[in-house]
């Protein structure tokens, strides 16, 4: 399931004053991929799909006290552009699709993007990482691989439901595939599972929303039938709950190291 770019504009936007509360496991990831920076690298660092900014924020910290870096941060939302500015005011700011930017070619020295190139078309976020990264710039990423939300795909099969509502995550091999399609260097995808825990379905569903990933947990189908099918999702759900005593949701990490050659 691809969601068109408004879609996904709307959907974020809506979650940008929530989003923090939520977001402790992309942070987590996040700041991996901010210790994974080399100690001598300077220059010009893109965020690709900022969201509020918590991982601009921790990377304009690293410029004290010498002005290491120049950030700039793209997002398409611009709800989330708006939280991460208030935030982060030194760096410069794009709202637009992180697959186009107006961004000059061969300008960044490292580019970082978390938990934001899943929701677009991979080749495009790549190629388009690319294009702006210097010969030799850095990329630290992570997305979501296919684990992703395993446990609501099958509540809704089991409720019946024949569409597919959960995004398609595309796997580690395939991230390996077109980075070497597209010439980056040295380039390492590893996947790592994260459990996260909550005691009601209430909880699972607001955490959900509140991330912006809310096409996993709700249904598009209009009228009854949709409500209907709504309620038999949660009512897996809570059956599970009741077995187990616990609600659990894996999110496949991938971690994505690659320089551009
Ligand atoms: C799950 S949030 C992650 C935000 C932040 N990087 C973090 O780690 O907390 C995904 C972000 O990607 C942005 N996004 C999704 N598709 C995008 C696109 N095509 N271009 C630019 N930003 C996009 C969303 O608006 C959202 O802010």
């Amino acid at each position: 399931m691809r969601l068109a770019k408004q879609q996904i504009a709307r959907q974020f936007s809506r979650a940008a004053g929530t989003y923090d509360q939520a977001a402790q496991l992309q942070n987590q990831i996040s700041q991996r991929l901010i210790d994974s920076i080399p100690n001598e690298l300077r220059g010009v660092v893109v965020d690709m799909g900022c969201g509020t900014g918590w991982a601009l924020q921790q990377i304009a910290l690293l410029n004290q006290p010498n002005h290491r870096f120049e950030l700039t941060a793209i997002d398409i939302a611009p709800g989330m552009i708006e939280v991460a500015q208030a935030r982060v005011p030194s760096a410069n700011f794009h709202c637009c699709d992180l697959e186009a930017t107006p961004l000059a070619d061969q300008t960044a020295d490292l580019i970082v993007t978390n938990s934001a190139i899943q929701w677009c078309d991979t080749t495009a976020a790549l190629k388009e990482i690319k294009r702006i990264g210097k010969l030799g710039g850095l990329l630290l990423g992570s997305t979501f691989g296919p684990g992703t939300f395993a446990e609501l795909k099958t509540a809704w099969q089991e409720a019946g439901d024949q569409q597919q509502r959960v995004h398609e995550f595309d796997s580690s091999d395939t991230i390996r595939d077109i980075l070497h399609q597209l010439k980056f260097e040295n380039a390492s995808v590893e996947s790592e599972n994260h459990r996260l825990v909550f005691e009601s379905v209430d909880d699972l569903l607001k955490s959900i929303k509140q991330i912006g990933a809310t096409n996993a947990s709700t249904t598009r189908q209009p009228g009854l039938l949709g409500a209907q099918r709504y309620r038999d999702f949660r009512a897996v759900l809570e059956g599970r709950l009741s077995r187990d005593g616990e609600l659990s949701l894996v999110f496949e990490s991938v971690f994505i190291s690659a320089r551009v050659g």
